[in-house]
């Protein structure tokens, strides 16, 4: 099995780039993002602190977290409840950001993600593919942009979706979770010491995907 690792801060394009070189390179596209807000949407739902670790760890054998692949795309499903519509909210970015600092939630999602790309040719995006996850993968990628340009990118997301938050609350929730997730314990957010950098900033989504499939499959050969 051949497994693709892209990793970086959020916003960096990394999940429109994952599924188009996905797409291309006829994998599938685990998104392991949704993994995590899946496993906050529960916290929320029962109104559990993530600071509360005790909490927290009482409330996961309870949880069952399934990614199916439905014509292609990755839906995810919370104790049997597709629930992948409900997971992009401001609400549970940050709450996904909090929790996924505790050992524990990382310990219970790691499995999963190793299990989908031994049975299956992966491109993985993510926070810590290819340091903790897959530190075997063929590629690994650490995507990066501006914080002003990736909060540019979900502020436009968000208002298409209709969501009403300004330029300033998007950049301020960005700076916070690039901190949360970079100055966390375990599985930081960090580039593997083998990852290719490639920095966004200024591509068109094309001139990005261009330039990563080209640096894939450079390798892949
Ligand atoms: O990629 P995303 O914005 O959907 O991720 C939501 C949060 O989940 C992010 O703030 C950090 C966490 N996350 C993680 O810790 N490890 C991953 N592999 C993916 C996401």
């Amino acid at each position: 099995m051949k497994s693709i690792a892209i990793d970086g801060p959020a916003g960096a394009g990394k999940s429109t780039l994952a599924r188009r070189i996905a797409g291309e390179l006829g994998y599938i596209y685990v998104d392991t993002g949704a993994l995590y807000r899946t496993v906050a949407l529960y916290l929320l739902r029962q109104h559990i602190d993530a600071a509360d670790t005790d909490k927290v760890e009482a409330a996961l054998p309870g949880i069952r977290v399934d990614i199916r692949f439905e014509e292609g795309l990755q839906q995810v499903y919370l104790n049997g409840e597709n629930v992948s519509g409900q997971i992009r909210t401001p609400e549970v970015s940050m709450m996904a950001s909090a929790s996924s600092a505790l050992p524990a939630v990382r310990r219970f999602l790691l499995e999963q993600q190793r299990e989908l790309a031994r049975t299956h040719d992966v491109v993985m995006d993510g926070r810590d593919i290819g340091t903790v996850v897959l530190p075997q993968a063929n590629v690994k990628i650490f995507l990066t942009a501006s914080a002003e340009e990736r909060a540019r990118r979900r502020y436009e997301e968000l208002m298409e979706k209709g969501q009403e938050v300004t330029f300033q609350d998007v950049l301020r929730d960005m700076k916070q979770r690039d901190a949360q997730d970079e100055s966390r314990a375990v599985a930081p957010l960090k580039p593997a010491e083998d990852a290719i950098r490639v920095d966004t900033t200024g591509d068109t989504l094309e001139q990005s995907v261009a330039r990563m499939t080209g640096i894939i499959r450079q390798r892949l050969a």
